[in-house]
């Protein structure tokens, strides 16, 4: 199944899954909102339903939300528009071919989408083009290298019953701090909750 397939068929009952750890979440929130301002034009890859969206695009001047899921974007719409939320934009695309223009955005989120890629250095490549010098990459990523190795065992399994992507990297914090600054990027803040949990990096476009 392709990923875009994939992310389609579980859009719904991703909408409807609560957040596990919503302590952690909010902390995210917050620091995030800390560095956004309101001239800021932001882009969201993989934004899923659209609920981190939502919550940021009232801090800032645009907010352009992408998934490659048609089926997650159209949630993302929905929740949007019941939010009243006007200074947004939508597209459907992979990370790879999106129509955004290089150098023109303040801040670039990737909320628990890193690990999902084909190529996790080409997509923050991608990410690094999109930024303008000074701006601010802000992302969130499931480090399953450093101790959720036994997923690997189990993976094949969930993919055959339909409940995992064919894509899963197995990365490790460090790296991926490497990777980070290996695309011209520094380090400014980085929080993991514990060691089973998503890496939170801050990082600037040098
Ligand atoms: C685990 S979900 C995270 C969604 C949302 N960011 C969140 O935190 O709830 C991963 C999302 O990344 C999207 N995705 C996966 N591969 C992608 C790619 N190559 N380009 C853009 N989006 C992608 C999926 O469609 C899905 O919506």
């Amino acid at each position: 199944m392709s990923s875009s397939k994939f992310w389609d068929k579980i859009a719904p009952g991703y909408a409807k899954s609560k957040i596990k750890d919503i302590e952690s979440y909010e902390r995210k929130l917050k620091i995030t909102q800390g560095h956004l301002t309101r001239n800021m034009n932001v882009l969201e890859i993989g934004c899923g339903t659209g609920m981190t969206a939502v919550k940021h695009s009232p801090f800032v001047n645009h907010y352009h939300a992408t998934d490659i899921s048609s089926a997650m974007i159209e949630i993302a719409k929905n929740r949007a528009k019941e939010n009243q939320i006007e200074n947004i934009s939508f597209e459907v695309n992979d990370i790879l071919n999106l129509s955004v223009k290089n150098n023109s955005k303040d801040a670039v989120l990737a909320m628990s989408v890193l690990h999902l890629l084909d190529n996790v250095h080409d997509g923050i490549d991608e990410i690094g083009k999109k930024l303008k010098s000074g701006a601010l990459f802000i992302s969130s990523t499931a480090c399953l290298g450093d101790k959720m190795q036994f997923l690997k065992v189990l993976l094949p399994f969930m993919r055959l019953v339909g409940y995992a992507p064919s894509k899963v990297h197995f990365l490790k914090k460090k790296e991926l701090l490497t990777v980070i600054e290996a695309n011209n990027f520094s380090i400014i803040h980085e929080w993991q909750p514990s060691q089973t949990k998503a890496c939170f990096i801050i990082a600037r476009k040098l």
